[in-house]
């Protein structure tokens, strides 16, 4: 894109304060923001237009959906075990690694996965995960290709770490990374901020961005190439993440949903965790501050929470249904946040309150997509331990438990 095209661009949004520092730039900084005008979505600027005046779309019907639970899972175990394990066997199963986020409450400067979560030895997040993908490659006797992805920020640091630690004994062969799209940030006025002089403020657009990210990234090829059919997405902060069990893998194929997602029982009716329920008679996730009182207290018959299933961020999806679903817009959900910019005068400026708009699309939107989607009821001490922040819940010291509960050395 050429100066004038990208003038153009600007100019039917309002938004050429962009080119101000133009000519004060190096050529190539100039060339450099020219292709991030380029790739710049003007719908965001329309959708944010759209939030201001009717804030976040309303929710359809919400309704409890219930899981296939433990016991359930446990009496059929032999079974669906063997039908993943057939899956994986036919190389029909893939993992996605969602590694592109910020990681701000865990404050740690380097990506999440690089956090060595070890006392008496090194023991890094992503080592876990991969120990953890290797048990069932062992299973199977059969890789699992592992897509990774990483944003602009984190992205040469991941895979020199993963290179370094030799893949922690994983075959390179199958492991495929691609870098998240980003969003720009916005301030109230809905005008685009600069971060540099030459440089447009922007972070990951979201963890659901990750489809339309590694369609772009040319791995769209791999998986039909492969011919894989599923793919297990899952996050990079749960150390007890059980990554493509075959048993899970087993049962949502044989139940016929297009999708599964394991969920654990709320600790309580207050958890803030999004749960798994169903909107206008689909599958769907209400987010802990979405409910109403009376969602959050009501029972049902026999005593369970009828809001009782939380999502883990471990989902099954079909390729096939992604590639259908590409075209359809995925919610873009705006947050609030403090983002350091340069002001009319040029001037450097790092808010102290949040200033800005950030655009996300989540992962857990996709879930709406589908047509149905098997409640995957997973015992929570057994796979759920995320580190989201440094101190308190969910923390690096609550993880450290759990995996020595679960026999890790740590
Ligand atoms: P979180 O919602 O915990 O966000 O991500 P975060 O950015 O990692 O952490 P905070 O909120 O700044 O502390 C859940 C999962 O989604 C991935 C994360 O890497 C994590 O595995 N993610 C999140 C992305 O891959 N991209 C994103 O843009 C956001």
């Amino acid at each position: 894109m050429n100066y004038i095209q990208a003038k153009t661009k600007l100019e039917a949004y309002h938004q050429e304060h962009l080119l101000d520092w133009y000519d004060e730039i190096s050529e190539t900084e100039q060339s450099q923001l020219l292709e991030q005008i380029d790739a710049l979505d003007m719908q965001l600027l329309d959708i944010f237009a759209n939030y201001q005046q009717n804030g976040e779309a309303p929710r359809g019907k919400l309704e409890p959906m219930g899981a296939l639970t433990i016991q359930e899972i446990a009496e059929n175990h032999d079974k669906f075990e063997h039908a993943g394990l057939d899956a994986i066997r036919h190389g029909k199963v893939g993992a996605v690694l969602l590694a592109g986020g910020m990681g701000t409450r865990l404050g740690f400067d380097k990506p999440k996965g690089m956090y060595n979560i070890g006392l008496s030895r090194k023991l890094y997040i992503f080592e876990c995960l991969i120990n953890n993908l290797m048990q069932v490659v062992d299973k199977a006797g059969a890789f699992v290709p592992l897509f990774i992805m990483t944003s602009e920020k984190n992205d040469e640091e991941t895979r020199e770490f993963f290179a370094e630690m030799k893949y922690f004994g994983y075959n390179p062969e199958y492991i495929y990374f691609f870098v998240q799209d980003t969003a720009p940030a916005v301030n109230a006025e809905g005008k685009i901020l600069l971060e540099e002089k030459g440089k447009i403020a922007t972070s990951p657009n979201g963890n659901g961005g990750w489809f339309s990210s590694l369609v772009k990234s040319g791995l769209l090829n791999v998986l039909q190439r492969e011919e894989i059919e599923w793919l297990n997405i899952f996050s990079v902060d749960n150390v007890l993440q059980k990554i493509a069990d075959p048993c899970f893998i087993g049962a949502t194929i044989l139940s016929g949903c297009e999708s599964g997602s394991k969920v654990v029982s709320k600790a309580d009716p207050e958890e803030r965790v999004g749960v798994l329920c169903l909107e206008d008679g689909k599958p769907s996730i209400v987010e802990y501050f979405e409910m109403t009182p009376e969602m959050i207290t009501s029972r049902e018959s026999n005593g369970r929470l009828s809001y009782n299933y939380g999502v883990i961020l471990n989902y099954l999806f079909q390729t096939k249904k992604l590639v259908e679903l590409l075209d359809n817009q995925l919610s873009v959900h705006i947050v609030n946040k403090k983002v350091p910019y340069i002001d009319a005068n040029g001037n450097f400026v790092n808010p102290e309150n949040v200033n800005a708009y950030k655009f996300e699309k989540l992962v857990l939107d996709m879930v709406h997509l589908q047509n149905s989607c098997l409640s995957y009821e997973v015992e929570r001490a057994k796979e759920f331990a995320p580190v989201k922040n440094a101190e308190g819940v969910d923390s690096v010291i609550s993880a450290q438990e759990l995996l020595r509960q679960n026999g890790i050395k740590l």
